[in-house]
């Protein structure tokens, strides 16, 4: 019998599955746990793809992507940063999470270490070990609004550092990055000499006024920060597949050549979609979002009106991350308590990271009732049981 590679016998097991395994014997459960929007894409997408498969985009396309794409992104982009960009700046993938990919395949070498947040997305540990890095986890403080810290950067930078990811909207934490925390975070990056991955995919779904704004805007940080945006979330597209990478002209020059040996590219017709996406998706962002922020408040304020609940109110993305730590139990052991007591599935904390244990993750890309529902039954059964 032929072993099987020890990346398959130990690739870092998602703690969220455990969860949608035991909700699976509870169909009356609300579920609290998808990361993805609760709206179709907008049909004015869907037609620019039916009409570019009508026109015969049917083929392979270029590796780096649609030229007339790279180019609209570049100019949002140009646009947002007040600096120009062009299409030698942009490459499009498969998804948020094969930019990630990407941008790591770049710099990491077997062996070297890359820091992560903590609490965080977890796929950032599949991918590192995947190419055989090391994760260094980094805690976010809820008493820091959950915002990386510089002096915690900086005492996780070894000489084997190659990078730095940062998550702003942050799932699972619903963070948002200040500018005058980030400048600071420049800074150690600076001095460190190590890359900066600024996965960005909430960036549109951020509320009260906020704006986002990317460690690439800094000054003197253009050739140092990867960004990596998706177009999953913004646009409701989760199952298109499709991302892209924004960085230095000189790095993403040499992208295409790895694709070549991933996926080959991506399908012409749906770059075509988000074309049209970005030209003419504006409206459709603002209705979401404005949806989104309403959700927040049930929310945020819902699970603030639980007896030991303590939520820090989210800023982006549609996370609530709940503190419960007043319960003495594991954040698993409360999941499954909220499951087969209340029948509501929420995500363990601890499946984000060490620093996510004695938190739960809600996400609120949900209908109104279901959230208020949900809420109702979490409060009734705390308050009986507690
Ligand atoms: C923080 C973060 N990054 C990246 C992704 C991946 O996005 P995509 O669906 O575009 O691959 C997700 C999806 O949940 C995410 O939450």
């Amino acid at each position: 019998m032929v072993t099987m590679s020890d990346i398959m016998e130990n690739y870092p097991r998602s703690g969220i599955r455990v969860m949608f395994e035991l909700a699976n014997q509870y169909p009356d459960a609300i579920a609290l746990t998808v990361g993805q929007p609760n709206f179709d894409t907008p049909d004015f997408i869907k037609e620019a793809a039916i009409q570019s498969l009508k026109d015969g985009l049917t083929g392979y396309v270029s590796n780096g992507g649609l030229p007339e794409l790279r180019q609209a992104i570049a100019d949002q982009y140009t646009k947002r940063f007040g600096r120009p960009f062009t299409q030698d700046n942009v490459m499009i993938a498969a998804g948020g999470m094969e930019a990630l990919f990407l941008a790591l395949v770049a710099y990491l070498n077997p062996g070297d270490e890359i820091i992560v947040p903590d609490p965080g997305y977890p796929n950032y540990l599949g991918q590192i070990a995947l190419l055989r890095g090391k994760a260094v986890p980094v805690p976010l403080r809820e008493e820091c609004g959950f915002q990386l810290q510089p002096e915690d950067l900086e005492k996780a930078i070894t000489p084997k550092t190659k990078a730095v990811f940062l998550n702003y909207p942050s799932n699972p934490t619903g963070a948002f990055m200040d500018k005058e925390t980030l400048y600071k975070l420049a800074e150690v990056v600076k001095k460190h000499n190590i890359m900066v991955v600024s996965d960005e995919v909430y960036e549109h779904i951020v509320y009260d006024g906020r704006e986002c704004f990317s460690m690439a805007q800094i000054p003197g940080m253009e050739k140092q920060v990867i960004i990596t945006n998706s177009f999953s979330k913004t646009y409701a597209m989760t199952g298109w597949r499709l991302g892209y990478v924004v960085a230095d002209a000189q790095l993403v020059k040499l992208m295409p050549q790895l694709q070549e040996a991933l996926v080959s590219c991506i399908p012409g017709f749906i770059q075509m979609a988000a074309i049209a996406a970005i030209a003419n998706g504006q409206e459709a962002i603002a209705q979401m979002v404005t949806h989104y922020a309403r959700r927040r408040d049930i929310m945020a304020d819902g699970l603030n009106q639980i007896p030991g609940f303590h939520c820090f109110r989210p800023q982006g993305a549609f996370y609530a991350f709940a503190n419960i730590k007043s319960f003495g139990k594991t954040s698993l052991e409360f999941a499954q308590e909220l499951l087969e007591k209340a029948g509501v599935v929420c995500v363990p904390g601890s499946a984000f990271g060490e620093m996510g244990e004695g938190y739960i993750r809600s996400s609120y890309a949900n209908s109104d009732e279901n959230l208020i529902e949900a809420l109702r039954r979490m409060d009734t059964y705390i308050r009986s049981a507690y």
